[in-house]
């Protein structure tokens, strides 16, 4: 008898799509193992917390997420706490849960998701006979992971920790159990190269691996077959995929393009893209491809290339602005949305000045502003020209006051339009809006039956706000305007 069958789970997530992505892989290894998913997290059997590391606010929420899972493993036995993701790649985090949070069952981390129902067993096969006494076994010089196993002698707790600095392979057909029926996320490709000087996924994600592109169409055929209408190609720099096909090496824009050919699929997305490696072969595929949405994600990070050479971007804002103008010359509806990161260190009022300039010259869609975090082990963390909290503070907000009044008048230049939305759900709110995504990625709330969740539907949009649109059906607005003449 599999000793997890028949549990219950509940995942938390924090972070990216990636994030997402692996914990709809969780689940869909869970699923296979005989697990359901509990009706919330205070009655799984097994809580999983999926970590981001990005950004210490992302750190913090973790730590206050972990200490609420105190309460829920004094007063349930046998429950079991997990943690992994981005944070449990970093020896520091692992030796923190362990000093701090020594009940925690399982550690494991961004390269070992596969193994989670294995854990699992490892973990209550030996919860009953686990000795009394600190017991470490391994870690072996010949495996490249390390493998702990804890008996803690006062919980008389077992505990397993996998984590992989990093792994050549990619391990290919694992299930997901997806959160939309109707739209998919596919990874692409793992890791990144870049070492940008802020940032610590290249070393929680380690170096960049491709899939082959048989197995990612072969992936999406099978999507498109259980009823999915969209897919978002996912990868921390697409533009740089460089996919091992049986004829040859694929680039990203290859990939597209034979996905646009996949019968049945209607939408295709890509996330995130980085402007040092975006092609005009793949502007050209914007203006080509009937598959692939009108938007854009292109991170500029900051609007001075001094900023963004100290960052080690590998780009100028002119090449940047560059870039803009051509998809716009390509696709003149193109929407465009960015991260912006404030407070950079050495970043002085000009450059800040240089980064608002750049934002109301390309009048982006939407963007993420990040005040910069110091992250552990990155460069420019022991940069000495740190920016005072108040004075990245002060930037933030005028930066944001600035990009929410583009936001709002770009929308409200879609009033009056017809708009092709995909219907993801309903809103949590009121279960008679329903909430889904032009072609650009704009969301729209608008009046509707849940019957409608996952098809496509026109909307005409009524009212444009900051983050926002709503809308109503076309064919209401024409029933109510054939009703009035
Ligand atoms: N501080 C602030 N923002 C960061 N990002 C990445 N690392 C940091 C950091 N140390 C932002 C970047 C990136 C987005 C995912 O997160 O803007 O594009
Ligand atoms: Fe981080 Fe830069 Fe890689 Fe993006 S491209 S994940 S910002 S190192």
């Amino acid at each position: 008898m599999d000793p997890i069958n028949g549990k219950t789970y509940h995942i938390t997530t924090f972070g990216c799509q990636m994030n997402e992505h692996d914990s709809e892989v969780m689940a869909g290894l869970l699923s296979e193992a005989g697990c359901q998913p509990a009706a919330s997290r205070d009655d799984a059997d097994i809580v999983i917390i999926n970590t981001c590391s990005v950004r210490e606010n992302a750190d913090k929420r973790f730590f206050g997420t972990l200490g609420q899972l105190k309460k829920q493993k004094a007063l349930r036995p046998g429950f079991i706490a997990c943690v992994c993701g981005c944070m449990l790649q970093q020896e520091h985090v692992i030796t923190a849960v362990r000093q701090k949070y020594p009940w925690v069952d399982v550690i494991f981390g961004t390269h070992n998701i596969d193994e989670l129902p294995d854990m699992l067993r490892q973990l209550e096969e030996n919860r009953e006979d686990a000795p009394l006494g600190n017991e470490d076994l391994i870690p072996d010089a010949e495996e490249s992971y390390t493998l702990a196993k804890h008996s803690i002698r006062s919980a008389r707790n077992t505990r397993v920790i996998r984590t992989l600095e990093d792994r050549e392979d990619i391990v290919e057909g694992l299930p997901a159990k997806r959160l939309f029926p109707h739209k998919a996320f596919v990874n692409i490709m793992f890791g990144c190269n870049n070492f940008c000087t802020y940032c610590i996924v290249p070393y929680t994600r380690g170096r960049e691996k491709s899939r082959r592109p048989e197995d990612i169409l072969a992936e999406v055929r099978d999507l498109v077959a259980e009823g999915v209408k969209e897919v978002t190609l996912l990868g921390q720099n697409v533009n740089s995929y460089r996919g091992e096909g049986e004829a040859g090496p694929w680039d990203f824009t290859d990939l597209v393009c034979a996905l646009n050919d996949v019968e049945g699929l209607e939408r295709i997305r890509f996330m995130t893209s980085h402007p040092k490696d975006l092609s005009d072969k793949l502007i050209d595929a914007f203006g080509r491809l009937d598959k692939l949405c009108p938007y854009i994600h292109l991170p500029v990070q900051s609007g001075s290339s001094r900023i963004l050479r100290k960052m080690n971007r590998r780009y100028t804002s002119e090449h940047y602005r560059e870039l803009v103008r051509k998809l716009r010359q390509m696709v003149p509806e193109i929407t465009i949305s960015t991260d912006i990161i404030v407070g950079f260190p050495g970043e002085t009022e000009e450059d800040f000045q240089e980064t608002l300039d750049l934002a109301r010259e390309i009048e982006y869609d939407s963007a993420f502003t990040f005040l910069y975090s110091k992250r552990t082990g990155t460069p420019a963390a022991e940069d000495p020209d740190q920016i005072p909290e108040e004075d990245k503070h002060r930037r933030f907000d005028r930066l944001v006051e600035v990009m929410n009044a583009i936001s709002a008048e770009k929308n409200a230049a879609y009033v009056g339009t017809r708009q092709r939305v995909l219907v993801d759900g309903a809103s949590k709110k009121d279960p008679g809006v329903l909430t889904g995504r032009t072609p650009g990625f704009k969301l729209v709330d608008f009046p509707g039956d849940q019957k409608l969740i996952g098809t496509f539907v026109d909307v005409i949009i009524t009212e444009g706000k900051t983050f926002s649109l709503t809308g109503v059906l076309a064919e209401e607005e024409s029933a109510s305007k054939g009703g009035v003449s």
